[in-house]
């Protein structure tokens, strides 16, 4: 994976199909310490973000939530931007995640989806037979109006921080859409594969278009990088994933192929899935906590940048234990390309968001 330098001639010229005041171009975001080690450079700093550093662990947060669904919130631009904002002017981290949810471009494709509180994303009646996907339309993509003005105004108050844009990859989004909501080992999903291929890799083909659209329209309007959270993948073997799963993955991200932005790819649980999931063609991997990063390292190559993978459980533990942790994930992290220090799966909504400041200073120091 040979990657042109940041600021080289034909590095630009790859970018053609970004406006020229995108910030990757106009010199806020490519030097960067995230978008250098996301391109495989090590910066002077490690860079940290944490996923879901938005969200219920700020006071400030559940301040502005109050009163709105999660969902109204995700299509109000000014909230989606502040709420964006937040972790970023509290922590200094190294990058805002665009605040949204997986599922909101399936309801903007007209699905009747809501997210309860404490539960997760449920649909009004679950997609399960040929009919219910026959029955899906395609994302009108004005309707994406609202994500990519969120997305603009977050990019112009962020300045030289770079944006992150994400999607579900179409398997998580299956688990949701076939089940009818979360479960916990999704298995209609996994039988549906097999026992209908068909309906199958129609759902999915419809979920790699309307999450790759989601994509697209968050890196057009400034989103810097973009992650495929395929949070549910771990619970197929490799074979079915790269028979029933990898392909539609590669066709969500080819969405966002020519502008080539940074993206990396994440799930829970995917010690085994590593390399497969590598081979759609992202950049980063995402890596959560069972897995030792100077391990993932060995199975995915050495020249793979790696992103993680801090136990969430151990942000509730004492500093000094939670502190010798962090710098035994920075340590191993020194086995790969690059690494961007990140959690092995989201913050817990009770952490003391001080921990989270701390562990960006650590990482800083
Ligand atoms: O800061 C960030 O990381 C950006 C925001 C973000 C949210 N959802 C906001 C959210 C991101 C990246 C997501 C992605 C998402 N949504 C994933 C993939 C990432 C992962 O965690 O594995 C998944 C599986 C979902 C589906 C989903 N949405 C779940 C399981 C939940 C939690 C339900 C609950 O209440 O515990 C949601 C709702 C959701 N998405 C919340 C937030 C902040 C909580 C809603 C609230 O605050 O009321």
């Amino acid at each position: 994976m040979q990657r042109a330098k940041p600021r080289s001639a034909s590095h630009i010229l790859n970018h053609v199909n970004l406006p020229a005041n995108h910030p990757l171009l106009d010199g806020r975001t490519a030097d960067s310490p995230l978008i250098r080690a996301y391109r495989g450079d090590r910066p002077e700093k490690t860079p940290v973000w944490f996923m879901r550093q938005a969200g219920r662990s700020l006071p400030e947060y559940r301040e502005l939530r109050t009163g709105t669904a999660m969902l109204d919130a995700c299509l109000d631009p000014a909230l989606s931007s502040e709420i964006t904002l937040q972790p970023v002017r509290r922590h200094h981290v190294d990058a805002g995640i665009f605040f949204s949810d997986i599922v909101v471009p399936i309801k903007l494709a007209g699905v009747d989806v809501s997210i309860v509180p404490g539960r997760g994303p449920v649909l009004g009646a679950p997609i399960r037979t040929e009919a219910d996907v026959e029955a899906l339309r395609p994302l009108d993509p004005d309707a994406l109006a609202p994500i990519a003005e969120g997305v603009a105004r977050t990019v112009d108050e962020l300045g030289v921080t770079p944006l992150i844009g994400f999607a579900g990859a179409p398997f998580t989004l299956a688990a949701y859409l076939v089940e009818g909501g979360p479960s916990k080992d999704h298995l209609r999903a996994r039988t549906l594969m097999h026992a209908d291929p068909a309906t199958w890799n129609a759902l999915l083909g419809w979920a790699a278009d309307v999450t790759g659209a989601f994509l697209r329209a968050q890196v057009l309007a400034g989103a810097s990088a973009v992650q495929l959270f395929d949070s549910w993948v771990g619970s197929l073997s490799v074979a079915d994933y790269e028979q029933h799963v990898a392909p539609f993955s590669a066709r969500a991200i080819s969405h966002v192929k020519d502008l080539d932005v940074p993206v990396v790819h994440f799930g829970v649980g995917t010690g085994e899935l590593l390399p497969s999931m590598h081979a759609i063609g992202v950049d980063v991997m995402g890596v959560d906590d069972r897995i030792p990063l100077d391990e993932a390292s060995r199975r995915l190559g050495a020249e793979v940048p790696l992103q993680g993978n801090i136990n969430p459980a151990l942000l509730a533990a004492p500093w000094s234990v939670l502190e010798a942790h962090v710098l035994d994930v920075i340590e191993r992290g020194r086995a790969a390309r690059s690494h961007v220090l990140n959690l092995g799966h989201g913050v817990p909504p009770e952490t003391d968001p001080d921990v989270l400041t701390r562990i960006v200073e650590l990482a800083h120091a």
